[in-house]
């Protein structure tokens, strides 16, 4: 596959004001989230609870694709036809999360390197002939005042890119994701520089394994302030140094940027979005979305596990999701929020870890 045909497969996921849908939790993880709302987490409750957003009627003129973690590819629907094949009849592409963890990294136990590059290329085979078509890998940076250590960042930037040059190599187009996290107190100005830093480090190892940057998909974080930070940044101080620290270092080749929500309120991650498309600044890339929580939030509280919720929690879905296409063109406002009483931010969020 050419860099050209890698190219038109991430612009499939963004064109026309669309995003992305990060739905692929590891079963630890969204065992936690069901727990919280005392929704049993079996083979068979995930399955419906995947089958509720990828059958979600109209959807796909917001979502572009969605992210499947291993279990849930392998998964059928009643019908016998797979999850996969159910996101490729709406009109949504499949994608796969392909690393198997962020783990302590040796020498700094504080933080983490994400693995899964061992036998990666047969698993990206395999996923390909499952029908996805783009792929996710997380690298995890801890801040602190002495945190991100070098060895940690340049240990995940090697790792992103060795996965995402065999993510080309096996025609899969590799969402790189380095995300920054917005745990403790630090200020939007110590993210902006730990951003900043691992951009360069990332990009730097992309060039250096020959990645063609028109085939991948950037996952970053905002620049945003600390959860525990006491002087929080508005969302136009954190529209503004976010665009500038993407402008300074993510190269003009890249198709799109679409970013994680990352513990963010799921109102809060779209108007982020939505000021930093409305910014009178040019951009050389799409900027849209990848969420997780700051989608499925409003569709799983409304949905509870109970089949009777099913349409009700594709409604929330389907809001959220037009709410987040319309921030990625610039023209969100706060009144349609309105649209739908069942679709705030659920109370119990910042409970909620992410893959
Ligand atoms: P959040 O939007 O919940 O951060 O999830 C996105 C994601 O894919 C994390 O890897």
């Amino acid at each position: 596959m050419t860099s050209h045909a890698l190219e038109s497969v991430a612009l499939t996921l963004v064109t026309g004001g669309k995003g992305i849908l990060a739905a692929d939790e590891t079963v630890p993880t969204l065992t936690k989230r069901f727990d919280t709302l005392g929704i049993p987490s079996t083979e068979q409750s995930r399955r419906t609870y995947r089958e509720m957003l990828f059958t979600c009627p109209g959807a796909a003129e917001f979502i572009g694709g969605a992210i499947m973690y291993d279990e849930t590819i392998r998964q059928k629907r009643a019908s016998g036809a797979t999850l996969a094949e159910a996101l490729t009849v709406q009109g949504m592409l499949p994608g796969i999360k392909v690393d198997t963890g962020a783990k302590p990294l040796a020498g700094s136990p504080n933080e983490s390197v994400t693995e899964g590059l061992d036998g990666l290329r047969d698993r990206l085979k395999e996923y390909h002939n499952m029908g996805a078509r783009f792929a996710k890998w997380r690298a995890v940076i801890r801040v602190t005042d002495s945190l991100p250590s070098g060895a940690c960042v340049s240990a995940n930037a090697h790792a992103l890119a060795r996965y995402a040059s065999l993510c080309q190599e096996q025609e899969v187009v590799p969402i790189v994701e380095p995300e920054v996290l917005m745990d403790g107190p630090h200020t939007i100005e110590r993210c902006e520089e730990v951003t900043g830093g691992v951009l360069h480090a990332v990009f730097n190892a992309l060039f250096e394994q020959g990645v063609a940057l028109e085939g991948i998909l950037l996952k970053p974080n905002m620049v945003i302030a600390g959860k525990e930070c006491t002087r929080p940044a508005s969302v136009d101080e954190v529209a503004a140094a976010t665009l500038r620290c993407l402008r300074r270092h993510v190269p003009v080749a890249v198709p799109a940027i679409v970013f994680l929500s990352g513990g963010q309120h799921a109102r809060l991650a779209t108007a982020h979005l939505n000021a930093i498309n409305q910014l009178p600044i040019a951009k050389p890339w799409k900027v849209s979305f990848s969420y997780g929580r700051a989608l499925q939030d409003p569709a799983l509280e409304v949905w509870q596990g109970r089949d009777e919720n099913f349409t009700a929690g594709q409604r929330a879905l389907y809001h959220r999701a037009r709410l987040n296409a319309a921030a990625s063109v610039g023209t969100y406002t706060s009144e349609m929020e309105a649209a739908s009483p069942n679709d705030g931010d659920p109370p119990h969020r910042h409970d909620w870890g992410d893959d």
